[in-house]
């Protein structure tokens, strides 16, 4: 066996055994356990410090054994996964009666996906069973996109992470929920609404608009949040705002789309979402780490492709700067 498929086959051991790992997607790193275990799930939600009516995403290997955690599947269900899966799609389904109320938050639906990163993908198909896997960070914090950030998130407590390197896609999936009438998005992802469009025709956006929308903690305003507060700028009034806090003697960061503006500390990132996407949460970690006061970022073009990548910047800026260790 080599290194790679020992490490596989440990992870999935300890799975058996009702503990908790750390596992690459390709959208970030998720904290896994049995989905049918209530004490490997109690444990996740421990680790995180996650509230418990926070329903968690399942994981499966493939589509076969959909029926085994999703009742009354309609037909646009189907069309995505086929299209989608493996993949950064999350489809919020009705529930069958063996998922737990501990995974759905106590809500008749549950959210199933099917990754595609390889090392996901073998360590589900080995498992045989679900894995329910939120991203791998404490509550209301910054997503991991490589084992790293996970080690500095959990230490000794997720003894088994394994390594995936950084993710190719860089936020978390896209949620469809298709359990109401209309295909609605909970939160936008890299797959976006014209691509499912594409396939199952209008889809609408946002959690209001349905009766009893299921509750989606992803979709917090507060949430993926540095430590230093964050402030969100127009790319006119970057180099001013700059100009004005270096001025009042203040340590500021600025992330610019593109390159920074001149005698601008911080980080030039991609013109282009998908790119943006990948270095996002890897970034403001960064920037996060080296004691700013302030964190600048240039908001990105106001157009449908940078639909994720907003969503998630404004919930940085809405939960930044509150230290959890202060107890607030
Ligand atoms: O890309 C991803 O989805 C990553 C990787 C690890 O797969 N996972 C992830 O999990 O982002 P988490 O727990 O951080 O976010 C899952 C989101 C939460 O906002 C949760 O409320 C929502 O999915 N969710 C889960 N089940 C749901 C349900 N039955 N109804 C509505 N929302 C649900
Ligand atoms: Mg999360």
């Amino acid at each position: 066996m080599n290194r790679g498929s020992r490490e596989i086959a440990e992870a999935v051991a300890a799975l058996r055994r009702g503990e908790v790992i750390g596992l690459p997607t390709e959208t970030v790193y998720g904290l896994a356990g049995d989905a049918s275990n209530a004490t490997a799930v109690r444990r996740i939600f421990e680790l995180k410090g996650r509230p418990l009516e926070h329903p968690l995403i399942v994981h499966l290997a493939d589509a076969a054994t959909l029926g085994a955690w999703a009742l009354d599947i309609p037909r646009a269900a189907r069309a995505l996964a086929e299209r989608f899966w493996p993949g950064p799609m999350t489809l919020i389904l009705k529930r069958a009666r063996r998922v737990s109320d501990l995974v759905t938050g106590g809500q008749d639906t549950v959210g199933i996906r099917v990754p595609s990163h390889p090392v996901a993908r073998a360590v589900l198909t080995q498992f045989g069973g679900g894995l329910a896997a939120p991203s791998a960070n404490r509550f209301g914090r910054i997503s991991p996109t490589r084992r790293a950030h996970v080690l500095s998130e959990f230490g000794n407590s997720v003894p088994i992470v394994l390594d995936g390197g950084d993710c190719a896609i860089g936020i978390e999936s896209t949620i469809v929920d298709l359990s109401g009438e209309h295909a609605r998005i909970l939160r936008p992802g890299a797959l976006g609404a014209h691509e499912l469009e594409r396939v199952i025709g209008r889809v609408a956006h946002g959690r209001h608009g349905h009766h009893g929308a299921p509750r989606a903690p992803g979709t917090l305003a507060a949430h993926y949040a540095p430590r230093t507060p964050v402030q969100l700028v127009a790319h006119a009034a970057l180099v001013a705002r700059q100009h004005a806090a270096k001025k009042r003697g203040e340590r500021i960061a600025t992330m610019s789309v593109g390159k920074l503006p001149p005698g601008a500390e911080g980080i030039a990132m991609p013109r282009s979402p998908g790119p943006y996407a990948r270095f996002l949460y890897a970034s403001l970690r960064d920037l996060d780490a080296q004691g700013y006061e302030r964190i600048l970022i240039e908001r990105p073009p106001n157009t449908f492709v940078w639909t994720a990548v907003r969503d998630r910047l404004e919930r940085a800026a809405a939960g930044s700067g509150v230290d959890p260790e202060d107890g607030t």
